[in-house]
């Protein structure tokens, strides 16, 4: 057994990291934005870093390109766009393995074509990922099936990584789910939440169930409320259409946070593998009421000093009422959670960049000090990005005569603990879908669950109601902080500033 140079106290060894075999990496829409933007920075990563096979081939499939020279030069770009300066050697090496097919998504022709291409390189284990727009999904999915991409050559594997978002509302996400059923098993379909992949998602897990100090007091027991932000500086950087149809709740409410609720939340799995996880997270979904219309608050940032407001951007309805920020109360009705409102809110063009998770203890039944005022709660905090970690607020004794109480915290963050840095959530999913590892991508079932929870904001939303102006590079409407307000609460500052201060 190898010794990890980074293990606490050097007492746990390693076990080997599986390393994937040849694969075929067939990527649909390759000269699009996610495709330049994530997928080939992450590819590039997995490549220099050794973590590829070597005979591993990327397959651009596009309607605009089937060349390979011109599709080189164009991933060449890319990399030195959003990457930096390409070392020559691992470039030579890693752009001969880019092949180019030029076909329509839903055009059985050019399916047949990769599908003859794909014969040609030889390699058995094939992962297609839809770097398309959502309207394309299904027809893809049609396409491969009558070209018999669907099925896994002899000795191989096939197997379809769909990206977010999956469906528009319930029902168009049960209606592609039994598209895709109808041509690929359940195990074959790999449905993306980068969140999930983020180390503090999955450092949550390793939080609660390898160790014995936290999970004793994960519950309504000694949990107050829980809160979790994702405030974002960005406005809607050149997705200015798709964004004033789809909205704050569609955008990252549906996914990246109640999958971070979900986490929370849940019961300890036997295992931690793709199953028994998401049997897990989909009962915590389950158990979830549909919030209340007086439990959620919508808002739209507006000019403010040099930053643009949401309707003058690009693509956007002048007179748009589409929700650029949402707070909202959810509860969980279980034994652990019944009683504990978990308050979710984001929104784009706020102050801070952050995401991350608190957990709002109860105070002590009794305090046998003279206190000047309230008593400050513990708070656990997450930080999901940036500056991923974990910090304990908690009162201490001030220093000097008598007992006076003041703030204190613990703190571990990744960056100072860890050499290595934290590896883009797109280099850990590619590689867990090339090693068929599903632990990290949702099932049919809870993406279902996650749209019924979230169904009455979408009807809030859409219905039109006008949401509440906050000024761009604000901290949201007002109204997000009554709604805690009104239960005696206040928001943990986005950020977590180190001395706990905000209430
Ligand atoms: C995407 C949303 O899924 O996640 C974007 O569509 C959002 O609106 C992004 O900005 C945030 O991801 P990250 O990894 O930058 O926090």
């Amino acid at each position: 057994m190898s010794t990890n140079p980074d293990a606490p106290d050097g007492l746990r060894a390693d076990p080997p990291m599986p390393s994937p075999d040849a694969v075929a990496f067939v990527v649909f829409g390759v000269t699009g934005d996610l495709a330049t933007r994530k997928l080939m920075p992450a590819l590039w990563a997995l490549h220099t870093q050794g973590s590829l096979h070597p005979d591993t081939r990327l397959v651009g499939y596009a309607r605009s390109e089937g060349d390979d020279q011109a599709l080189r030069v164009r991933m060449r770009d890319a990399l030195e766009r959003y990457v930096g300066p390409v070392d020559e050697d691992a470039w030579r090496d890693f752009g001969a393995r880019i092949h180019a097919v030029r076909g329509g998504y839903d055009d059985p022709e050019g399916h047949r074509a990769l599908g003859a291409r794909l014969g040609q390189l030889g390699l058995p284990r094939r992962l297609f990922y839809t770097a398309t727009p959502p309207s394309t999904y299904a027809g893809i999915a049609d396409a491969m099936a009558e070209a018999g991409l669907n099925r896994a050559p002899e000795g191989g594997w096939a197997r379809l990584v769909i990206e977010k978002p999956f469906g528009w509302d319930e029902d168009s996400a049960r209606e592609l789910n039994a598209r895709l059923r109808a041509s690929f098993d359940e195990a074959q379909i790999y449905r993306i939440d980068h969140y999930l992949a983020k180390e503090t998602a999955q450092n949550l897990a390793v939080l609660r169930f390898a160790n014995t100090l936290f999970e004793p007091v994960w519950s309504n027991r000694f949990v107050d409320h829980v809160q979790i932000t994702m405030a974002e500086p960005m406005g809607v950087e050149g997705r200015g259409a798709f964004y004033d149809e789809a909205g704050v709740v569609r955008d990252v409410f549906q996914n990246h946070l109640l999958q971070l609720l979900a986490l929370v939340a849940m019961e300890p799995p036997a295992r931690w593998e793709a199953d028994a996880v998401r049997d897990e997270k989909v009962k915590v979904l389950r158990a979830m009421a549909c919030p209340h219309a007086d439990r959620a608050v919508f808002g739209q940032y507006v000019a403010s000093g040099a930053m643009p407001g949401y309707q003058d951007e690009d693509g956007v309805a002048p007179d748009s009422t589409q929700a650029t920020y949402a707070a909202v109360q959810f509860d969980v009705h279980t034994w652990r959670w019944s009683g504990v409102p978990f308050y979710v809110r984001s929104g784009k063009r706020l102050a801070d960049k952050a995401s991350e998770i608190v957990l709002h203890f109860k105070t002590p039944p009794h305090v046998p000090f003279e206190l000047g005022g309230p008593l400050a709660a513990d708070r656990l905090v997450l930080r999901v990005t940036p500056n991923e970690g974990i910090r304990l607020h908690f009162n201490a004794k001030l220093p000097g005569q008598g007992i006076r109480l003041g703030r204190v915290s613990l703190d571990f963050a990744y960056e100072r603990r860890f050499e290595r840095p934290s590896p883009d959530a797109y280099e850990t999913l590619l590689l867990d879908a090339m090693l068929g590892d599903a632990t990290l991508f949702m099932r049919s079932d809870e993406v279902e669950a996650q749209w019924r929870v979230v169904t009455p904001l979408l009807e809030c939303a859409d219905g039109g109601a006008a949401p509440q102006p906050y000024p761009a590079g604000g901290r949201g409407p007002d109204a997000a902080d009554r709604l805690l307000a009104r239960e005696g609460r206040r928001w943990h500052p986005p950020g977590d500033p180190a001395d706990g201060t905000g209430g």
